[in-house]
């Protein structure tokens, strides 16, 4: 860190390390200097002039977000002088702005109208008539009213700097200047509505949220987005029980304020109108729609018949729910039906790798970490598309550290444009050819490598011994698919661990063999459409499906019984890095209940104890039985993330690395619920329409 400094703003002495701007220095002691243009992180733009400072000794007044702080350095953020300089900045930049406000998405959270509360002239002195220009439409997602951009240049740097695929420019000069999408009148970039989000004014407007509601008339939930293993904190903005916008402006949670196209638009398959809203039970051929009770009762009544008679059951968890669900889930299969054939998609080799480490600790990186690091090793992943938010980290590690990123993949990704060293080889070549980068990668002073499904098995543990070769710290990071493909893994959905890892009491079947086992008697299904790609071999099957929706494997069932999403329940979910972090239910949609309390009914029904099924309930009895999980309660209370523990021993083999594969979504797919998202298929990049930054 440079030296400290010590100046003086508004006459409270500051130590700060050299260099600092004297907005942050302000910042340090609870100073806010206004700003439109200034953004924390990025490019300096002093295109404003609204966070204009007095300094002793200077004749002018000086910007302070490009104002270095230096010692005995006096400042005076709100002279006489300085006020009145902002008072005639506002003037300027309403001459030309529209007075919608009691009409504009941003009235109540706009910071024009903030600085114009805090320091505006009554009238302005400008009698001409205002430059109109219509409101343009970029993308089902963006909308632009130039009239009301006051041209500080925000979202351009976040689309170009934080994203990195520089879709804003500006033209025309004057009056007359606007921003303007690069392909001319339309979007055709990541549709991650961010230069929405950092607009201090309502020129950026979203698709979903405008000219709904008003901030002060809706509930806020902040929980973590239920698309991707990236755990990205989200905050659900709620009206008449209905979500309408999504945003992490708190910057709490991992991701500070970074959401992708998923997190803040794909909320939508929640009210989507192919929602199941009643369990459905065969009846002659067809599914019909029945009460609760009916329901539980026709699967209690199967699963006891084949419980009793020693028949053979087949459980699929999902990858979207929670800890808490997951844990009971196995707990019903292990103790209550005394099965061991339980299993999910799984789509990275996790216990290889925490095999692989066993002996040794801190070896498992946080997101924090990849923005942290000197150098990242990203192998058979394409990290933009797949796992946003790391990408994300790695970008801003190399903007503001000049990290040294490294990709071995076997396509183009989009980390070459800014990769100290990237090759491709042949699927299946990953390994030996990260190996190739030895000498690279030990200049480094610590390393990340993130792998993908091309490394599963054996050669996790090859590539563990490749790191821990390199005589550098090196951390590692298995990517998986899911919101919670990682929780389904630590809780134990798999055929042949417990919770923690630890070797379960009996090995069963596999999720690829039960859907292959002509002789299953029950298949019961939650959250997840294995259907869709395999047909199951039994014709008989007695099958049981939990799910928002009539997917292919819904379709198929004896019953179906309608679930919450993620984003209805409390609960904890952890991401791909281990991270714990705690969901909080948004809104309600009638006629479903979470899978949890559909555990539980179930388990009462059939007269099985297995222990109180309220998501605080079941994750204290997580915390005290699942090793790692003890993490601190209060941060997950509080909105944090607490990295679970890594297990510190060795972990039996799956010995199965064959069934582990990714379902390859992109940055516009999520697996079912994407396919049920409007905005995520409504953007012209959806499915298949990859564009080129
Ligand atoms: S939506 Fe995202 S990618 Fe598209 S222009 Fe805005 S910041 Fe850039
Ligand atoms: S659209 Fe918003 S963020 Fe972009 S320059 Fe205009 S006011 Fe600034
Ligand atoms: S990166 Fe992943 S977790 Fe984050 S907002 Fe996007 S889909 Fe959600
Ligand atoms: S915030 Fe300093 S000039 Fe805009």
């Amino acid at each position: 860190m440079a030296d400290p400094i010590t100046l003086t703003i508004d006459g409270r002495q500051v130590k700060v390390p050299a260099g600092t701007l004297v907005i942050e220095a302000a910042k340090t002691v609870g100073i806010e200097v206004p700003a439109f243009c200034y953004y924390e992180g990025f490019s300096l733009q002093a295109a404003c002039r609204m966070c204009l400072v007095e300094v002793e000794k200077m004749p002018k007044l000086q910007p302070g977000c490009t104002l270095p702080a230096a010692e005995g350095m006096v400042v005076y953020t709100e002279s006489p002088k300085v006020v009145e300089a902002r008072k005639g900045t506002l003037e300027f930049l309403l001459s030309n702005h529209p007075l919608d406000c009691p009409v504009c998405d941003k009235g109540g959270e706009c910071e024009l109208q903030d600085m114009t509360f805090r320091y505006g002239a009554g009238e302005s002195r400008f009698v001409e008539i205002k430059h109109h220009v219509d409101e343009k439409q970029w993308s089902p997602a963006v909308y632009y009213d130039a009239a009301r951009c006051i041209l500080c240049y925000r979202c351009i740097r976040v689309c170009d700097e934080g994203i990195g695929v520089g879709a804003l420019g500006l033209t025309y000069r004057g009056v007359a200047a606007e921003i303007t999408p690069s392909h001319g009148d339309h979007l055709e970039c990541d549709e991650c509505g961010w230069c929405i989000d950092v607009c201090p004014v309502g020129a950026l407007t979203s698709g979903t949220y405008r000219y709904k509601s008003r901030p002060w008339e809706m509930n806020y939930a902040g929980t973590i987005c239920t698309h991707c293993s990236d755990g990205c904190k989200t905050t659900l903005s709620v009206r008449n029980g209905e979500v309408i916008r999504a945003n992490n402006r708190d910057r709490s949670g991992v991701n500070g304020e970074f959401l992708c196209v998923k997190g803040r638009f794909g909320f939508d398959f929640v009210h989507s109108e192919e929602r199941l809203q009643s369990p459905l039970l065969r009846k002659d051929g067809n599914l019909e729609p029945v009460s609760w009770s009916e329901a539980l009762a026709a699967v209690a009544a199967r699963f006891g018949e084949v419980k009793a008679r020693n028949g053979k059951f087949g459980i699929i968890g999902s990858t979207h729910t929670s800890n808490e669900e997951n844990y009971y889930l196995q707990k019903f299969a292990r103790q209550g039906l005394g099965t061991a054939n339980i299993d999910h998609h799984r789509s990275g080799d996790v216990p290889a790798l925490l095999d692989a480490l066993s002996g040794k600790t801190g070896k498992l990186a946080t997101s924090a970490d990849l923005y942290n690091a000197k150098a990242a090793l990203v192998i058979g992943s394409d990290l933009a598309q797949q796992h946003p938010f790391l990408a994300f980290q790695l970008r801003a590690n190399f903007r503001h550290h000049q990290a040294a990123v490294y990709t071995v993949t076997s396509g183009v990704v989009r980390e070459e444009q800014y990769a100290a060293k990237s090759l491709h080889c042949e699927a299946g070549q990953e390994l030996g050819t990260a190996q190739s980068l030895a000498e690279d990668l030990k200049k480094h002073g610590d390393l990340v490598i993130l792998f993908g499904d091309a490394i599963r098995g054996q050669a996790v543990r090859q590539l563990v011994e490749f790191g821990e070769s390199l005589g550098i710290p090196v951390k590692y990071v298995c990517l998986v698919d899911y919101a919670n493909s990682r929780g389904a893994m630590d809780m134990g959905l798999l055929p042949n661990l417990g919770p923690g890892y630890h070797a379960a009491p009996a090995v069963g079947l596999s999720r690829d063999e039960m859907l292959a086992a002509a002789d299953l008697d029950v298949l019961w299904v939650v959250g997840s459409n294995p259907f869709k790609t395999t047909a199951p071999a039994g014709t008989s099957t007695f099958t049981v499906v939990q799910d928002l929706f009539l997917t292919e494997t819904a379709q198929r069932a004896d019953v179906v019984l309608p679930a919450a999403s993620a984003y209805e329940k409390n609960g904890t979910v952890t991401n791909v890095c281990g991270e714990v972090q705690r969901l909080k239910q948004g809104p309600k949609v009638m006629g479903t209940k979470s899978d949890l309390e559909i555990f539980g009914l179930l388990a009462k029904e059939l007269g099985l104890n297995l222990g109180i099924w309220t998501s605080d309930k079941v994750f204290e009895e997580i915390r005290r039985t699942v090793q790692g999980y003890n993490v601190p309660l209060p941060v997950i209370a509080t909105g944090g993330a607490a990295q679970t523990a890594a297990v510190n021993g060795g972990v039996p083999q799956t010995g199965k690395p064959e069934y582990i594969r990714s379902a390859g979504d992109t940055l516009f797919t999520s697996g079912t619920l994407g396919r049920y998202s409007k905005m995520l298929n409504r953007v012209m990049e959806a499915p298949g329409q990859l564009y080129k930054p």
